[in-house]
């Protein structure tokens, strides 16, 4: 008898081993920048937290290595990858009405960007992005505003853009951007960019502080302008599909870590800002603000952009529910 318990006993115990050696999954996630960026950083507090309360691994592949931002999205919404971190205008092109945090100077602060990412307004886009591109977002990198960046001459302002050959993310808003101060930008992969910038096919482009440094930009770019038109919202997304096939458990582990994740990219962020500006100057970069507290730039890019793309976010009533959660003045 005690034989047989026993047994049973060790049975049970080796079944219990196979089904969670079988459920026990390896998360691939895709990664655009490098390693040392808010992206990865966020990405490994992820990982921390998944693998600390769960029998779930994931490994983070950095760099763009498992192909373009917007690549990886489609990988994701197939189900051949399971999460990818990516830059907020590189999954506008798939869910239109996240582009109402890509409308230049709708995001003005961190603050900003969390209020809305972390309310009704993330919760809205989340479903919006499940519904439009097959992806859930589980968790946001907080990576500051998008600083212009070129090789060639200071810019203050409008006048002094023209002529520069400026690399865009493949995203009409910003694109659009670009056209209302009077240049015609060069559509390019993030993965191609560094490239791009090293073999001077375009002079410059436009990624927060801690982006140009993870990447090293100031190798090959020596001007910074500190225009802040957007401000840099990297969500960490999951296959919709990989993840309907998780038990409710495991989801909610998931969920949880996305979570511990975004808080702690803010503090990141908040932490680390200052120091990465004071080394891009010390690494010979030349930092300037827009003249006139960037009047000009934000008058011709608010009037010319943000009316084109009502349709696409869903109608005028979602930018105001938007200001109006900042506590802005709607527009009419
Ligand atoms: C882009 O410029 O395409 C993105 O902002 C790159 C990134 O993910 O940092």
């Amino acid at each position: 008898m005690f034989k047989k318990l026993s047994l049973v006993t060790l049975l049970a115990g080796s079944l219990a081993v196979a089904t969670s050696a079988v459920y026990a999954k390896n998360f691939k996630i895709a990664v655009g920048d490098a390693a040392g960026s808010a992206q990865h950083a966020m990405g490994v507090k992820f990982v921390e937290e998944l693998q600390a309360n769960s029998d779930h691994t994931a490994e983070l592949f950095v760099n763009g290595q498992l192909g373009s931002e917007q690549d990886t999205i489609n990988d994701a919404a197939i189900g051949v990858l399971d999460m990818s971190l990516v830059a907020i205008n590189n999954i506008t092109p798939f869910s239109p009405t996240v582009g109402v945090f890509t409308l230049p100077y709708v995001i003005l602060s961190l603050e900003d960007a969390e209020m809305l990412t972390q309310g009704d307004v993330g919760k809205e886009l989340t479903e919006n992005t499940i519904r439009d591109a097959g992806v859930r977002i589980i968790g946001w990198t907080y990576t500051g505003f998008r600083v212009l960046t070129n090789s060639k001459k200071p810019v203050s302002t409008v006048a002094d853009l023209q002529g520069l050959v400026i690399r865009v993310p493949k995203n009409e808003i910003m694109i659009d951007t670009y056209k209302a101060w009077g240049i015609d930008p060069t559509p390019m992969a993030w993965s191609e960019t560094l490239t791009g910038l090293q073999q001077k096919v375009v002079d410059g482009q436009d990624n927060p502080y801690l982006t140009v440094h993870s990447m090293k930009f100031y190798e090959v770019q020596d001007y910074i302008t500190n225009i802040r038109y957007i401000f840099s919202i990297e969500p960490l997304v999951i296959s919709e599909s990989i993840f309907q096939d998780l038990s409710e458990e495991d989801q909610a582990v998931i969920l949880a870590a996305g979570n511990a994740a975004t808080l702690h990219s803010a503090q990141h962020l908040r932490d680390s800002e200052a120091a990465i500006k004071e080394d891009l100057i010390a690494k010979g970069m030349e930092i300037q603000d827009p003249a006139d507290g960037e009047a000009e730039f934000i008058k011709l890019a608010t009037e010319a952009v943000w009316p084109k793309y009502y349709e696409s976010i869903g109608g005028v009533d979602k930018l105001n529910a938007v200001l109006e959660a900042l506590g802005r003045d709607p527009v009419q």
